[in-house]
């Protein structure tokens, strides 16, 4: 586990998740969630769902927070946690797409914090995606 992460960074990661999802737009599942990321340089991106009535084109709260921190501070960006809220009371890790796609952008041993049952679970990114397809040749 990543040690340089305090819990209370990581609770105030997951209170500005929680406030994100407000924003949600999500008239289809009425699922909403957020995702809040935490930058190596300390910065805080958020982002929220964003459905469309094509269902395909949706956007998870966790592509529309890394789409967002790219856009606004480069492609350089390391994220070092993540944390998941939705206002359901359910369970949501990332889904699938969101890890491959956080997977261009984060530190194997990022913290990634969200709802899982009662409790909120933490894991370490290259536990919730191991063996990610990545073409980058070196390290
Ligand atoms: N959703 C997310 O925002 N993140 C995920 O990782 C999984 C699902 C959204 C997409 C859709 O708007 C709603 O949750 C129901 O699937």
């Amino acid at each position: 586990m990543r040690t340089s992460i305090s819990e209370s960074i990581l609770d105030d990661l997951l209170r500005q998740a929680a406030l994100v999802a407000e924003k949600s737009y999500s008239p289809y599942s009425g699922f909403r969630v957020g995702a809040a990321l935490l930058l190596d340089d300390g910065k805080v991106v958020t982002g929220t769902n964003v459905e469309n009535a094509s269902f395909g084109l949706t956007v998870c709260a966790e592509r529309t927070a890394l789409v967002k921190a790219v856009s606004e501070f480069g492609p350089r960006i390391r994220i070092t946690a993540v944390a998941v809220a939705n206002l359901n009371g359910a369970a949501s890790s990332p889904c699938g797409a969101c890890r491959q796609t956080l997977a261009e952008f984060a530190e194997r041993d990022a913290l990634i914090a969200f709802p899982a049952g009662r409790e909120i679970r933490t894991m370490r990114f290259d536990e919730l995606l191991p063996l990610q397809f990545d073409m980058k040749l070196e390290k």
